[in-house]
């Protein structure tokens, strides 16, 4: 069974026709051309895939297409170019947050997910005390950013490039 959905893609609105079973994923790299985004496990597992959809980050492997009709999806492609990087991009150059650059796609757009998340106050597992704002600790981040794997371990890195970019 096919479905014809429309997503706003890095600012592009886009109709496309998608087999009912196809993930956000799949349709992002297979049938919309916006290959930002990676397929690293396909299950939910590694973070490869994340992208911000409505300003929220989503595992894009872990969601049907169909149930994202009308969505606005943001990928890493969508939120700079080599001319003028998103600040969080250039945090991520200025202090080596990535080796082979795999990971780095949905490691910027959760790391954007995660700072908006700390910002309005959400709590996480290692939020010590819940009456008070949530602040951008190391470890803060290192549990919130759990979720994106980066098999080149640029871990310490990307945590120095996320402070940076809520700085800026
Ligand atoms: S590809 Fe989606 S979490 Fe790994
Ligand atoms: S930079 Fe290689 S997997 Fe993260």
């Amino acid at each position: 069974m096919e479905s014809r959905i429309t997503l706003t893609v890095d600012g592009d609105v886009r109709t496309v026709t998608v087999d009912t079973r196809t993930t956000l994923l799949d349709a992002l790299r297979n049938h919309l051309g916006a290959t930002a985004p990676k397929k690293g496990c396909d299950r939910g597992q590694c973070g490869a895939c994340t992208v911000l959809v409505d300003g929220r980050r989503v595992t894009s492997c872990l969601s049907l297409a169909v149930a994202q009709d009308g969505v606005e999806v943001l990928t890493a492609q969508g939120l700079g170019d080599q001319d003028e990087l998103h600040p969080m991009q250039q945090a991520f150059l200025d202090h080596d947050g990535f080796q082979c650059g795999f990971c780095t796609p949905g490691q910027v757009c959760s790391a954007l997910g995660m700072l908006e998340e700390l910002r309005s106050g959400r709590p996480s597992y290692v939020t010590a005390d819940l009456d008070a704002e949530p602040e951008l600790a190391a470890d803060e981040i290192r549990e919130r950013m759990s979720g994106n794997l980066c098999r080149c371990a640029a871990y310490v890195n990307i945590v120095a490039a996320i402070q940076q970019a809520a700085k800026a």
